[in-house]
Order: C-alpha cells, then structure tokens, then sequence
C-alpha cells in the first residue's frame, strides 16, 4: 500500500482517538466520538416516496460477467490476479502441494482431494507471477529448496510461468535463481532445473496445468491490462453509463438510482495499485445527470479496503477477505465514507447513503460491522443530519433464510432516518435446485412475502430496502410468461418494503438481469402500474 496512503490513515487514527477522548473540546457535536447523543431530525417531507430504481452495477465497480468484453485481449487473459490452479507433476503425476497448506516445504505428492494442491497467482505482468498457497504464503526458495513461507513476497518470489507452445495447459516454471522447478520424487521439489526442455512426459520441470476458478473484478481487470489499463478503464466509464441512460430511466418511471463505487475513488486522480483514475469524475457525472433528470441517488460503497466478502465485486486480489481483521481497514474505510460524505451529502439528489454491501457472514463479526456502523454513521450525520443512511445484513450463503437477516434490527432501529438493506436473488441457495418457474413464483408470493413481513414487524423505526434483485434463475425453459410474472411477483412483495428496491442491475450482457432490457421488452413496466 501506498506510503501517502499510510500516513491519512494514521493521521485519522489520531483523529479518531482524539475525537473519541475529548468529545467536548469541539465547537461543533463530536462526530466521530462513541457519546455523541444529538438527534437527526426525522425526515418527513420524503416519506410517501418508496424507490424504484436501477443499480448501475459494473460500472465504476467492476463485476466481468456483466459486461465482458473490458476483458477480452488482455495478454494472458486466463492469469489474472486470483486464479486458481493445480499444477501436476507429469514424472510423479501427482499434484505441486504446500506441505500442510504451507509454512514449509513444497511437494509434489498431492492428489486432486488434498486441498493442498490449490495454487492462486497475483500477476506481476503477463508472464511473471507471485504463487500463493491455501495458508497464505508464497511460494519461494531456500537455495534451491521449493518453499512456501514468506508472507510478504518480494522480488526473490516472483515467478515466470512458460506455457507450452503446443499444448497452453503444459507449463513449466522459471524461479528467481534462474533455474526451473523439477519434482525429481514425490518428495523432492527443487529450483534446479535447466532451460532447455523437449516438454515431454519423461521432463520433470514439465506440469499439467488445471485452472479451477479465476476472478473477474476491478483487481483483475485493471492489473490485468497492465500499462493499457487507464485507456480501456476510462473508454468504459465514459461509455457505460451516459446521460442517455438517465434520460432513459427517468422517462420510464425509474425514480432512483443506486450507485455501486469503490474506496479507491478517493484517491482520485493517484489512487494506488493497481486502480486508474477516472471513477471521481464519472460520479461527479452521474449527480448531475441525477438532478437533470430527477433521479434520486442512492451512494453504495461496494468494495471496502481489504475487500469485505471476497468476491470480484468487493475487489478482492485473490479471493481473500481483511476487511475487519485489523482497525486499519476499518478506519481507511470511515476515511472513505467521510470523503463521499464531505463530497455528496449535500447533494440535493443524495437519497441515501449505503455504508458497506454485503460484509460476508460469518467470516465479519456482527461485533465488528457493528462497531464499523456506528462510527460510520456518525461520519454521515457530520455532514447531513437527515439523508437515509442504510445499513446492509451481512451476506449468508447458509440458507435462502438469511440466519442474520434480523440480528442488525435493534442497532438499525435505535438510529434516525436509517434503513436496512437486503439482497433478494433466486439463486445461490440450495432452496432453489430443481424449482421450476412456477416453483420460483411461488416462492416469491409466499416465502419473500412471509420474510418481508418479519422484517417489516421487526423494523418499526427504520425502513426496509430491498437493494438488489433480479430476474435470473435456474428454472428450466421459462416462458415469457413465466418471466412477466416472476417480475410481476417479485415487485408487488418488494413494493412493500417502506423504503423500496433496486433492480441489479440496468444494464447487463444477460436480459434477465438488465432492467433496461426488461423494460424495453415489456417485461418491467413502471407507468402503468
Ligand atoms: C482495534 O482497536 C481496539 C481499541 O483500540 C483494540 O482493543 C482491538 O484489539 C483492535 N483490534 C484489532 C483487530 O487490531
Ligand atoms: C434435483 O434433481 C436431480 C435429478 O432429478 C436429483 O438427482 C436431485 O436429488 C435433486 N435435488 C434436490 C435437492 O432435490
Ligand atoms: C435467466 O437467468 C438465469 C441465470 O442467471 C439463466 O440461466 C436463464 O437462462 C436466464 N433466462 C431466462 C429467459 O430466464
């Protein structure tokens, strides 16, 4: 991380205790103290309007699938930050493993079970690689030993990793030292080997290369294209979303937008490795679009420092999750929302001020996202006392019955003008294998139905927002009926959360997910309803 960066995070630490030990040494209320008890004025004058909007996902935050081709052509496309693989000795055939996932030696002894033998890369450039094993460090050398132990890697980690001119998935690996890795036995991995190679069965320093998963966010996009990145970052802001799409929603009934943004914007125009600036203006753009066409903005900080649930969306690197293990994302983050706030609150078209999506469950504590609200709020109400500030459950893969889907309520409800979000899908949980499109509509008019009334009951001071839905599911050859009335059904339960809902999302390369083209295919229709 950048050393500037360091530094404003050390300077708002003191800020932070400082404010926290001597709360009656300011003139104005102690915004950043734990006792601060000063009340926001409710808000009254909004509260017949209920939000039907569109999120402009993968626009300054990237998810790849929703508009894939920022992809397409970067050199060694398939080795992005975060992509996992398996690398199988052709001599020993069995699989380059961590020893015990990693502090030690490196072998090639694994089977395709062991957990081991799960390699994720963090690109150098196209061809050179850092190599992280399943506990976290990398892969290195001990003189000529395969090790992985060091937890910071340096030059001395780097990898290059020659694919096979014949055949893309042999691969044989060139380390620091010079020289290739060779599995000479099962036990026996060294950085000894030597260049010439004739890439067949009887090499050691040959391996059959599997790729598991690989990740598609900011991350990955925007390392991936390396010295190309700022151009094809700006053609995308400048293209994505244009004032056309605000003119577009706003004459099809659409009265809000959420926008998803990210924490490095605010360093822009210098934001750190490996993001490009641009995202500051198109925000800037998207406000004004917002007040010219009488759009209410709903602001989303999407990916926090050290990404808070680990996916492309959060801008992981490699499918890792920090943000909440240490105070130093948490208070980088509270930097973030005061640089939104100090820059939007005051925004005549801000709606609502969405603190963090989706922290991943359990892996952040409730103590954790809780604490990180409270003071998070607080940066909020410094600069505007009434804007909806919204809080988000955290994110369960456990069940379709989000375990913590309640457990933020008591905090939500002792705040003013707050809200509490939940994403709603048809997707992800193990309730919908096998439904069919009736079994989903279904679904929808009895089970989200019973949900929203639960969370209704159980929030009587703050409203209830359903921020992300959609129209993708895995019912098998639905008609287009069935789709008009999976919309139909989703929106009348969704209407019923006090503060309302945002598709997911306006555009998307899937119909089903792109509100723009639900709506222009007569499958969403918000003027005559
Ligand atoms: C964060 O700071 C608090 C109080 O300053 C301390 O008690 C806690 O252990 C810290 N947590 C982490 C994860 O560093
Ligand atoms: C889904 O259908 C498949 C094939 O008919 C079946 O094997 C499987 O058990 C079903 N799964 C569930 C959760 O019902
Ligand atoms: C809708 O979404 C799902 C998954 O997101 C997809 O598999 C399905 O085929 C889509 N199409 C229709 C017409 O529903």
């Amino acid at each position: 991380m950048a050393n500037h960066i360091s530094l404003r995070i050390w300077l708002f630490n003191l800020f932070l205790i400082g404010a926290a030990l001597l709360p009656i040494s300011h003139s104005s209320p102690s915004h950043y103290g734990f006792q601060s008890k000063a009340k926001a004025k409710p808000l009254t004058t909004q509260s017949d309007f209920k939000v039907r909007g569109a999120n402009l996902g993968g626009w300054l935050v990237i998810e790849g699938w929703i508009h894939p081709s920022n992809f397409d052509g970067i050199p060694n496309g398939d080795f992005l930050d975060g992509t996992t693989l398996q690398l199988k000795s052709v001599t020993t055939k069995k699989y380059l493993c961590a020893d015990a996932g990693g502090g030690d030696y490196v072998a090639a002894s694994c089977d395709d079970k062991c957990g081991w033998e799960k390699f994720r890369l963090w690109r150098i450039n196209e061809n050179t690689f850092q190599i992280r094993v399943p506990k976290d460090q990398f892969l290195g050398i001990d003189g000529t030993q395969v090790v992985a132990v060091v937890v910071d890697p340096t030059d001395e980690e780097n990898f290059e990793i020659i694919r096979g001119s014949k055949d893309p998935n042999r691969v044989r690996i060139k380390a620091s030292n010079g020289y290739y890795l060779q599995a000479k036995s099962e036990k026996e991995v060294m950085a000894d080997g030597p260049k010439d190679s004739d890439w067949g069965d009887n090499d050691p320093t040959v391996f059959e290369l599997t790729i598991l998963s690989q990740i598609n966010g900011d991350w990955q996009l925007q390392n991936g294209w390396g010295p190309k990145a700022a151009q094809v970052m700006q053609n995308h802001y400048d293209t994505f979303i244009v004032e056309d799409d605000f003119k577009f929603m706003s004459e099809n009934g659409i009265n809000a937008v959420r926008i998803p943004v990210g924490w490095w914007t605010i360093y822009d125009p210098n934001p750190p490795f490996p993001f490009v600036s641009g995202t500051l203006k198109a925000l800037d753009n998207a406000f004004s679009w917002a007040k010219k066409y009488g759009l209410k903005v709903i602001l989303d900080l999407h990916s926090a420092p050290g990404s808070q649930n680990g996916v492309a969306h959060s801008t992981t690197r490699d499918g890792s999750l920090e943000w909440g293990k240490t105070n130093e994302t948490i208070q980088q983050t509270l930097e973030v929302i005061d640089f939104y706030a100090a820059r939007y609150a005051k925004h005549e078209n801000l709606y609502g001020f969405e603190l963090l999506n989706e922290p991943l469950y359990p892996y952040v504590s409730l103590k954790t996202v809780e604490e990180y609200y409270r003071l998070a709020y607080k940066v909020v109400r410094h600069y505007n006392p009434t804007v909806y500030v919204i809080f988000a459950t955290r994110l369960s893969f456990t069940r379709d019955d989000v375990p913590s889907y309640l457990e933020l309520s008591p905090l939500v409800n002792s705040f003013e003008n707050s809200v509490l979000v939940i994403n709603w899908y048809s997707l992800f949980y193990d309730t919908f294998t096998n439904f069919t499109a009736k079994d989903h509509i279904e679904y929808v008019k009895v089970e989200r139905n019973r949900q929203m009334t639960k969370l209704l009951e159980n929030n009587q001071q703050a409203r209830i927002y359903i921020g992300e839905w959609s129209c993708g599911w895995d019912a098998e050859n639905p008609t287009e009926e069935d789709l008009k009335e999976f919309a139909k059904a989703k929106m009348e339960v969704y209407d019923r959360a006090t503060f309302g809902w945002t598709f997911w999302t306006f555009k998307n390369v899937q119909n089903n997910w792109s509100m723009k083209w639900l709506i222009e295919n007569g499958y969403i229709d918000l003027l005559h309803r």
